[in-house]
């Protein structure tokens, strides 16, 4: 049996500033996706991940086109006698990577059943193409983050070369990530936020200065293991992401939730205007608290690890 996973990710700073390559931190966590191959008497694409209501509806095209990208690059076509299951713990939501995850996940299986010999980079690469494919243009973080797992930060080369990516040393450390319900496009919130930077370009020349403060602020306080901090830059970051119009109602309720619960920060991470709130819990306890206060008001919640090497 060929087999292959591609983790979750959650963005700790850079959600949307690095798609314009601005340094980002990101973080695998423990969840991820995981796709079967076998052989068969016909094509056939099973999808049996878990998921948010209406997720895979609303992104059955980009996980068609994810796919179709997948096949090509293997040289497989509909006539091709083989079974892809996908399957894992990764709730699919919007935020968490998800696509990247499956991306990473099947083309490590078919590296595996093709006998490709592919290295990480490689499978890097393959799973970012899908990821363009289904999604739009993408900054890469999602896919390097389901490919290599563990802390990373990451620069997108914007002309097209390597990025840049920097395994970060960080304590582990409990979040809670607590789902809105909504889904979103990432291709559409994307070209949504650059319109708003063409017609902005001082509010946003303005923010991606206040953006590098907390990059570099937050770096530090990761390697140093200090949470007081790293909360209160999230909560910075969400501000930040708020007047970037990618927040939205829901997101600014649930904020309230956490941190009335006492998480030490939160934030909207990834795509946003739904998706999920990461939030900053140290310990079992206060992860257990605040997952308590989202379920309480019937908001699913997912208590995971950030800082965790694959
Ligand atoms: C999506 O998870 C993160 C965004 O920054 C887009 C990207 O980096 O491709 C919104």
């Amino acid at each position: 049996m060929n087999s292959g996973k591609g983790f979750g990710k959650t963005i700790l700073f850079g959600d949307h500033f690095v798609v314009y390559g601005h340094p980002g931190i990101a973080s695998a966590i423990n969840d991820y996706a995981e796709t079967v191959i076998e052989d068969s008497d016909k094509f056939e694409f099973i999808d049996n991940r878990p998921a948010t209501q209406g997720y895979k509806e609303k992104k059955k095209n980009e996980i068609q086109r994810q796919l179709n990208s997948l096949m090509n690059f293997f040289e497989l076509n509909e006539n091709s006698k083989i079974k892809i299951t996908v399957s894992g713990n990764l709730k699919c939501a919007s935020g968490v990577g998800a696509s990247a995850a499956l991306a990473a996940s099947i083309a490590r299986a078919l590296n595996e059943k093709f006998k490709k010999n592919f290295d990480d980079e490689k499978i890097n690469e393959i799973a970012f193409k899908a990821e363009e494919a289904g999604s739009g243009p993408a900054s890469g973080i999602d896919n390097t983050c389901a490919v290599y797992g563990g802390m990373i930060s990451f620069t997108k080369n914007l002309e097209g070369g390597k990025n840049k990516i920097e395994l970060i040393e960080s304590k582990e450390c409990e979040i809670v990530l607590a789902n809105s319900g909504i889904t979103q496009e990432t291709k559409v919130v994307v070209g949504e936020v650059k319109k708003w930077k063409e017609s902005h370009p001082e509010k946003f020349s303005e923010l991606e200065k206040k953006y590098l403060k907390i990059y570099e602020k937050g770096l530090n306080a990761l390697k140093e293991g200090n949470w007081k901090e790293l909360g209160k830059l999230m909560n910075e970051k969400h501000e930040l992401l708020k007047q970037l119009t990618v927040s939205c109602d829901k997101l600014n309720e649930m904020q309230k939730i956490a941190l009335n619960a006492g998480a030490f920060g939160a934030k909207l991470t990834g795509t946003g205007r739904g998706g999920l709130l990461l939030c900053l819990t140290p310990g079992k306890e206060l992860q257990e608290k605040t997952a308590k206060a989202f379920e309480e008001k019937g908001i699913e919640t997912r208590k995971t690890k950030i800082g965790v090497k694959a």
